[in-house]
């Protein structure tokens, strides 16, 4: 493929990315967004750390830019993340509940934020990272102290149906390739979900690789997930170079092997029955986009290089995905 043949989006299902609103002013990547993704995701300002501002009050004016360029450019909207044991905003901690209830709170805040996109999203993340780091469990958070586990993330779920009548309403969760018994917890909490009535309708694996993750993890995570039946969101997808258990490999042998898993992650997706492929979204389209580069300025794990030129992943995804 040259490089300006590649063009993602035209996958029978829609290609994402993750974007935050500053991006929007960087011209070549709005170039690439257009040219290669049907979806983008808010990497991190439509988490409550955002939309709940430093006094408390609500503010909308980054998932607005990102929700009109969406708009503006006829792609898909999804929306991460409602429910994170990880950003329980002080607001909820310090609650004066002789004003109002807890639950109360916690409905309102859904009730606001999904309700704002009401029928402009493709989907949800409502609960986001529920299992613990080794899956032998759900994580405690301020949720489910206050609410109960299965009681918050039902109530969560039921709410953002009722704010929104048509958006998928998806559990996320990462290491479910690395971790089989992370992604049995993962698989009995949508179970009990589901069983409860909550609307769960989508499952959403983050897939943050390494670029030595064995040969077949990919094909049996994904084949465990779609046992359920529901669409399947891959919905973070990077590897990592630096994050490489294997210290040996030198730098060609790990680029080779991202290659190759790009490739193995694209096959393992196209698998699946065209009704389970909700999405294949990357989390930085570009290195120079990754919050992986936060951690190590010298990892390159994006599908696009730093001047938004394909590497060979984004060859093989397309080669894999036909376009
Ligand atoms: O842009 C502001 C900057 O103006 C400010 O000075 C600085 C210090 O406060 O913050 C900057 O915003 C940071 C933002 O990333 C942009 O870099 C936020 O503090 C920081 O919290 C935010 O981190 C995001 C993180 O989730 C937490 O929300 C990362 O971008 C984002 O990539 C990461 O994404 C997560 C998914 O939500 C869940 N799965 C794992 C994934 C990677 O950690």
């Amino acid at each position: 493929w040259a490089q300006e043949q590649i063009a993602l989006k035209k996958a029978a299902f829609p290609i994402g990315a993750c974007v935050q609103a500053l991006h929007l002013d960087d011209q070549a990547l709005v170039d690439l967004l257009q040219r290669q993704v049907s979806q983008i995701t808010a990497e991190w300002q439509m988490n409550m750390e955002y939309v709940i501002g430093p006094d408390g009050g609500f503010q909308f004016d980054a998932p607005d830019r990102i929700a009109a360029f969406a708009q503006a450019n006829a792609m898909r909207l999804f929306g991460h993340t409602l429910v994170w044991y990880a950003q329980a905003h002080p607001a909820f901690e310090t609650l004066d509940e002789t004003r109002i209830g807890f639950g109360d709170a916690y409905r309102n805040y859904i009730l606001a934020v999904v309700g704002r996109y009401r029928g402009r999203m493709s989907g949800w993340n409502v609960v986001n990272e529920p299992v613990t780091e080794m899956g032998d469990g759900l994580r405690e958070s301020l949720w489910s102290r206050r609410l109960g586990q299965l009681e918050h993330m039902s109530l969560a779920f039921n709410t953002a149906r009722e704010a929104d009548p048509t958006a998928a309403l998806f559990i996320n969760d990462y290491n479910l390739e690395y971790f089989p018994a992370k992604r049995a917890t993962f698989l009995r909490l949508a179970e009990r979900l589901l069983a409860s009535g909550a609307p769960l309708t989508g499952l959403g694996t983050q897939m943050h690789l390494a670029a030595d993750l064995p040969r077949g993890s990919v094909s049996e995570m994904m084949r465990d997930l779609a046992s359920l039946g529901l669409p399947i969101h891959v919905s973070e997808l990077d590897i990592s170079l630096v994050r490489a258990d294997n210290k040996a490999l030198g730098r060609q042998e790990l680029q080779r092997r991202q290659s190759a898993l790009y490739g193995e992650v694209a096959e393992a997706f196209a698998r699946l029955r065209p009704n389970q492929r909700f999405a294949f979204t990357f989390w930085g389209l570009r290195d120079r986009d990754s919050w992986l580069r936060k951690e190590n300025a010298t990892d390159t794990p994006s599908p696009f290089d730093d001047l938004g030129r394909a590497k060979p992943g984004a060859v093989a995804i397309a080669g894999v995905f036909g376009i």
